[in-house]
């Protein structure tokens, strides 16, 4: 599988695809378990994935592509990292799940809480999704402050449960309204959304509703609109506010969480929240979700506290070895400083491509996570994206695949390195681009 001469580099659905997705529409919604998956937004049928390793994916059409999804994003350390895969086959052999207490659930929160700035000193409990985490960190500030409301922000996506689906960019910012079909606006008449980076509509949050205020749930670096990084000071005065209001800040690290440094977004811009929600990296490619953070609060959770949460997976061997393995892997080896030379590096050359083209491209990048929007400015929110030329993100997406680069089927996510994109891949991604690119112009605006 490693051989890319057995493989051309065509990442479009063939017919072996095609014929597996038309089979996959028969049983599964849309042919998929997830709605991205299903290229809607960029046109043209997913290729089915038969194997992976380092930064390359291998579809059933026989092409090897260079990966920038990293299975949105756990794939930190590369595909199937042997040590990784070792961990799991090896708790394997031991049983797949016990619903019972073990050693290594206390080292892998252990370890989770010595890494996280946040959850140093508190406690940790282990979920089965980043949804998980961040409707149950939810529940239990709701349940722990004895208040009703939440803030979130436009464009910001907390996995799926109820309260949190509200129209991104939606109407007034003090009115939630349902951003899904089958949910009530009871469910989502507590959730407050304001713009991303905008301080002052969460001070007129705070303001119209006082003492009503539980939780602001914040993805620290937007990755669900593209990647936008917080202005300076935001992150310091959502800190402040909440202070201020006794409202608990709760970071969404879901995403950026030992992506951006081992601590993650919270370490890298020195902001501690009081609750920390984490997924994808964590679990090292299994399913495991977390949320943690000051002992006082989490005190609250059943059996401790009140506020209940379960899981009949939660901490199960299999994710606890996975994510354990490679949480050790990070901390021992600190690929931060290179991830981000290898990422600032590859945004660069991005760049100069698409300016060599005449195509406006504002790119923004921290750590190994990156974003090209298909405009000119800058993008600091979600209606800045939402400016975006998204034909020409499709395009472009649809360019890149048939030279054999895989990126996230929409403008609207963010792009991940891993330590295994070395200077084959890269080079071969900015070769990809000259072509998409030219490609792309040559088609005009839009
Ligand atoms: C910031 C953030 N929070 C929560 C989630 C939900 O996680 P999951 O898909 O594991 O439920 C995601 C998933 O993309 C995410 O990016």
């Amino acid at each position: 599988m490693t051989a890319s001469k057995t493989h051309h580099h065509d990442g479009r659905a063939g017919a072996r695809s095609r014929e597996l997705f038309a089979a996959a529409q028969r049983v599964i919604p849309g042919g998929v378990n997830s709605p991205v998956r299903a290229f809607a937004s960029v046109g043209g049928e997913p290729p089915f994935i038969k194997a992976a390793r380092g930064p390359y994916i291998y579809t059933e059409d026989g092409a090897e592509l260079v990966d920038y999804v990293g299975t949105w994003g756990p794939a930190l350390l590369g595909h199937a990292r042997e040590e990784v895969v070792e961990a799991v086959a090896k708790a394997a052999r031991d049983g797949l799940s016990f619903g019972a207490c073990t050693a290594a659930e206390t080292a892998f929160a252990e370890l989770v809480c010595d890494l996280v700035p946040s959850l140093r000193g508190g406690l940790v409990r282990m979920v089965s999704s980043g949804t998980e985490a961040t409707m149950s960190a939810l529940r239990l500030a709701r349940g722990y402050t004895g208040r009703p409301k939440i803030i979130k922000a436009e464009g910001g996506y907390h996995g799926h449960a109820d309260m949190l689906l509200v129209a991104a960019g939606s109407g007034a910012a003090t009115l939630g309204i349902p951003g899904s079909a089958g949910v009530t606006e009871a469910a989502v008449a507590d959730t407050l959304t304001v713009p991303y980076n905008d301080l002052e509509a969460v001070k007129e949050c705070f303001a119209a509703n006082p003492g009503e205020i539980a939780a602001i749930i914040i993805e620290p670096i937007a990755g669900n609109m593209g990647c936008i990084p917080p202005r300076p000071g935001y992150l310091e005065g959502l800190r402040e506010l909440t202070a201020e209001d006794g409202a608990v800040l709760i970071f969404d690290e879901v995403m950026t969480g030992f992506r951006v440094a081992l601590g993650g977004a919270q370490e890298r811009f020195g902001v501690t929240p009081d609750l920390t929600c984490l997924g994808k990296i964590v679990g090292g490619g299994m399913p495991v979700g977390a949320y943690g953070g000051r002992r006082e609060i989490m005190a609250k959770i059943a059996p401790l506290g009140p506020v209940y949460q379960a899981g009949t997976l939660s901490g199960n061997p299999l994710g606890v070895a996975a994510g354990r393995a490679t949480l050790e892997i990070l901390k021992a080896e600190n690929p931060y400083p290179a991830l981000e030379e290898t990422t600032r590096a590859l945004v660069a050359g991005l760049g100069e491509r698409a300016a060599r083209h005449g195509v406006a491209l504002s790119s923004t990048q921290v750590g190994a996570m990156f974003c090209g929007f298909f405009r000119g400015g800058e993008v600091w929110n979600y209606e800045d994206a939402k400016g975006s030329d998204t034909a020409r993100f499709a395009a472009f997406h649809r360019e890149m695949l048939a030279r054999g680069v895989y990126l996230a089927p929409s403008q609207f996510e963010a792009a991940f390195v891993s330590t295994t994109h070395g200077a084959a891949a890269i080079e071969r991604t900015l070769a990809a681009a000259d072509g998409a690119f030219a490609a792309v112009a040559a088609q005009g605006q839009g």
